[in-house]
């Protein structure tokens, strides 16, 4: 198997005698094509899902509102299903060519889809989740309908979470990222999608995003699906820094006035007695270690 490519620039700096260089290692891919023929395949799919909401109450997962069908639908049989999922392995066999140096072909081929329809309504929004677990390596949304202008999309866009890891000012709100393409995000922000018809995204399986709330009056209808594949793997490990993770995430107010009395203590601490006199209990509490 092949790895992600990993680039390295060099950078200018404003700090005289520094040069900084950049590498990069594995950060997020989205990958994005609009199908310019979809008039005929959007318009049957969307008979196709409307139908079927009319006679199942569907499930409820991530949606806010709104319809989510059972996911069977790679199973409905009807022909505008199967041209869509022709057109998934196309994409992905693409996809992979993009992330895997010379793919065999069983990598190329052999993806098994799942696959699901979303219908939003007015005020209908989707909570950040993943499609990881299992099997699901890779996970795409194709754009039926965006229920408004394709011309001035207003709402019910999908936001990619910017995974990096890069810090990002926290008093400093994310600029809007537009545009028709899913262009790289530049660092610490999120990627947002525009939702055109015949759109088709492929992202990983393991990439949090969420669904703004759809603020037209007529239906915004998705079809989501998940691509799995026993040949390829991902990068998943349990760690002890998540419960670190959850209490900031969650208790942030308290959390920063115990690491300012920390901090104080620890430096006034210093000032009186030299660290290395420091207790090793006192020293892994107050100088780190001990989560
Ligand atoms: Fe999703």
């Amino acid at each position: 198997m092949g790895i992600l490519a990993v680039s390295i620039d060099d950078l200018t700096s404003s700090e005289p005698g520094l040069r900084l260089s950049r590498s990069r290692i594995g950060t997020s891919p989205v990958f994005s094509h609009v199908w310019e023929d979809h008039a005929e395949l959007n318009a049957r799919l969307r008979q196709v899902v409307l139908d079927k909401m009319a006679v199942t109450p569907g499930l409820k997962k991530s949606n806010c509102g709104g319809w989510q069908s059972e996911r069977d639908l790679q199973l409905w049989g009807d022909p505008a299903i199967d041209e869509l999922l022709d057109r998934m392995r196309a994409m992905l066999r693409s996809v992979v060519r993009e992330t895997v140096v010379d793919p065999e072909e069983e990598l190329l081929d052999g993806w098994d889809i799942e696959a699901w329809a979303n219908v939003n309504q007015l005020g209908d929004d989707v909570a950040a989740h993943v499609h990881g677990g299992g099997v699901n390596m890779w996970a795409a949304v194709y754009y039926v309908d965006c229920g408004q202008s394709p011309d001035a999309i207003s709402s019910g866009f999908t936001h990619f979470l910017d995974m990096s890891g890069t810090p990002r000012p926290i008093s400093r709100r994310a600029p809007e990222t537009s545009g028709q393409t899913c262009a790289p995000a530049r660092e610490a922000e999120d990627l947002r999608v525009e939702p055109l018809p015949g759109k088709m995204v492929v992202f990983p399986a393991t990439l949090p995003h969420y669904v703004t709330a759809y603020q037209g009056n007529e239906k915004r209808i998705t079809i989501a699906l998940n691509l799995r594949h026993t040949g390829f793997v991902v990068t998943d490990f349990e760690n002890h820094y998540s419960r670190r993770r959850t209490l900031w995430r969650n208790y942030r107010g308290p959390m920063l006035m115990m690491y300012e009395a920390k901090r104080v203590v620890r430096e006034t601490l210093a000032a009186v007695v030299p660290v290395h006199r420091w207790p090793a209990g006192l020293r892994r509490r107050l100088l780190g270690g001990s989560n």
